[in-house]
């Protein structure tokens, strides 16, 4: 089963609000992939579905973080912010790309535990959007 905490902070809060509804709704999206992704993998916790659900999850991140880059432009934020902004998303994706390669270097690794601290990565980088991008 998925933690309860978990599938409680996959829902939509609105501490997670950036106040911006383009990206509230992107992270809303990204949420429900997340959850969507978890559940199916829990049903048939194998390797191969976790490389397929993480090769989907890093290919929607992408999406999202260009997507967002853009929005952000237009958002009232420092130049330091959006540096800042810029960052976080690279070292996010070099997380997730490093599960995926554990996964591949080692076939022990839980698929469970890493679906899970993608969506607590996940979680975070809504949490840290919020704080670095609310607008007024
Ligand atoms: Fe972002
Ligand atoms: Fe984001």
């Amino acid at each position: 089963m998925i933690p309860n905490t978990l599938l409680n902070q996959l829902e939509w809060h609105e501490e997670y609000s950036v106040k911006d509804q383009a990206i509230d709704l992107n992270h809303q999206h990204l949420l429900i992939k997340m959850k969507t992704l978890m559940v199916s993998a829990y049903a048939t916790p194998n390797n191969s579905n976790l490389s397929v659900a993480l090769s989907e999850m890093i290919g929607a991140l992408k999406i999202h973080f260009e997507t967002e880059d853009h929005l952000v432009n237009q958002l009232n934020v420092s130049k330091e912010a959006s540096a800042e902004h810029t960052k976080h998303h690279q070292e996010f994706l070099e997380i997730v790309g490093n599960y995926k390669k554990d996964l591949v270097a080692n076939a022990a690794v839980s698929s469970k535990t890493i679906l899970n601290m993608i969506a607590r990565d996940l979680i975070e980088h809504i949490k840290i959007e919020a704080a670095i991008l609310k607008q007024p």
